[in-house]
C-alpha cells in the first residue's frame, strides 16, 4: 500500500464536464468521420501531427459533438501508473482510495485524452492493455477492483512524430492497439478562416498570415527552423486585429518563436517582408 498525503496527477489533468459547447473547428478531412467510426466500434484512436495543428481541438470537437466529457491527461516521464488509476492517500487519520483521471474517464464513461503519450514510460502505461483490446476492462491491482468499461469510454492518445526523440518511442505493441488519424495543418483557405473566427482578423491580413506560413513550411529545412502552426498564426492574427502591423505581428508571433537561438535568420524576415503588408 502507497501512502502520499496529495494527488500528483491533479496538476496534469483537466477535464472539462458534462457538454460542452462546440469548441469552433473546421474539418481538415475525413477525421471526422473516421473518428466516429471508431467510437462506434470501441476502438482507441491514436493523433499524430505537429505542434498546434489542431489536436486538442479536435478532440475537444469530438467530445461535444458526442456529448461525452474530455478527461485530459499530459503524460511526461514522472508519470506513474498510480498517477492514472490513483492512490491511497491519509486523511484525517484514515487511509482512502482516491481514483486518478483515467479511473474517473472510464468510470464516467468519457474521452480519456493521454497528450503526448510517448513522454509516459512503458512501463506506466502497461496499466491500458487490458482497456484498449477486447477486454475494455480497468484492473485495479491496489484495491481488487475490476472496471468494465462503459460503451461510451474512449481512450484517445497523441503524439508528435517530429519531437520524438531517438530514446522515446511507443512500443509496436501499444501502437498497434489504435487506429491513427495523421493530422496536419490545414489548406491554406480553411486556415485562414479559422484565424478570421478566431480572432476576427480581416480576410485579406488572415490570407497575408497563412501565405507566409506556407511560405516558412515550405523552406524550414533550408532554413533549418520548425514550420509554423496554427497557433503561432492564431497569436499573430489576434495582435493585428488589436491594432499591430503585419510585419510586427509576424516578427513576435511567428519569427521569433520560431528561431532556436533567438536569432531570426534574415530568409525568414524577407519573406515576410515580400509577404505580408508593410507598416503604415
Ligand atoms: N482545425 C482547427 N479548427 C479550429 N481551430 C484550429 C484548428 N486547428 C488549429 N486551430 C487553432 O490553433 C490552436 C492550436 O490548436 P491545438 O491546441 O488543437 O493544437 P495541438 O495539435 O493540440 O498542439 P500541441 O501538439 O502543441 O498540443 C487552437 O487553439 C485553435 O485556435
Ligand atoms: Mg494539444
Amino acid at each position: 500500500m502507497q501512502n502520499t498525503m496529495h494527488d500528483q496527477s491533479v496538476h496534469n489533468e483537466q477535464a472539462s464536464q458534462g457538454h460542452e459547447p462546440n469548441p469552433g473547428y473546421q474539418l481538415n478531412q475525413n477525421e471526422e468521420r473516421q473518428f466516429e467510426l471508431a467510437y462506434q466500434r470501441r476502438i482507441p484512436v491514436m493523433l499524430t501531427g505537429p505542434t498546434g495543428c489542431g489536436k486538442t481541438r479536435f478532440i475537444e470537437h469530438m467530445g461535444a459533438r458526442l456529448g461525452r466529457p474530455v478527461v485530459t491527461i499530459s503524460c511526461h516521464d514522472d508519470l506513474t501508473s498510480s498517477d492514472l488509476v490513483g492512490r491511497f492517500m491519509v486523511r484525517g487519520g484514515d487511509v482512502e482510495w482516491n481514483d486518478g483521471p483515467l479511473t474517473r474517464a472510464v468510470k464516467q464513461g468519457a474521452l480519456c485524452y493521454l497528450d503526448e503519450v510517448v513522454e509516459a514510460r512503458h512501463d506506466s502505461l502497461a496499466v491500458l492493455h487490458s482497456l484498449t483490446d477486447h477486454r475494455r476492462t480497468l484492473y485495479l491491482d491496489r484495491t481488487g477492483e475490476v472496471i468494465v468499461a462503459p460503451d461510451s469510454f474512449m481512450l484517445v492518445c497523441s503524439y508528435n512524430p517530429a519531437y520524438r526523440s531517438s530514446i522515446k518511442e511507443l512500443k509496436p505493441s501499444f501502437r498497434q492497439r489504435f487506429i491513427t488519424l495523421a493530422m496536419d495543418y490545414l489548406a491554406p483557405e480553411q486556415e485562414a478562416k479559422v484565424l478570421m473566427q478566431e480572432t476576427g482578423v480581416d480576410a485579406e491580413s488572415a490570407r497575408r498570415l497563412v501565405q507566409l506560413a506556407v511560405g516558412l513550411r515550405g523552406a524550414d529545412a533550408a532554413l533549418h527552423i520548425e514550420p509554423p502552426s496554427t497557433r503561432v498564426l492564431v497569436a499573430a492574427a489576434a495582435l493585428v486585429a488589436e491594432g499591430a502591423g503585419e510585419v510586427e505581428a509576424a516578427e513576435i508571433c511567428i519569427l521569433a518563436p520560431l528561431s532556436q537561438d533567438g536569432v531570426v535568420p534574415s530568409g525568414m524576415r524577407e519573406l515576410a517582408a515580400a509577404t505580408l503588408m508593410p507598416a503604415q
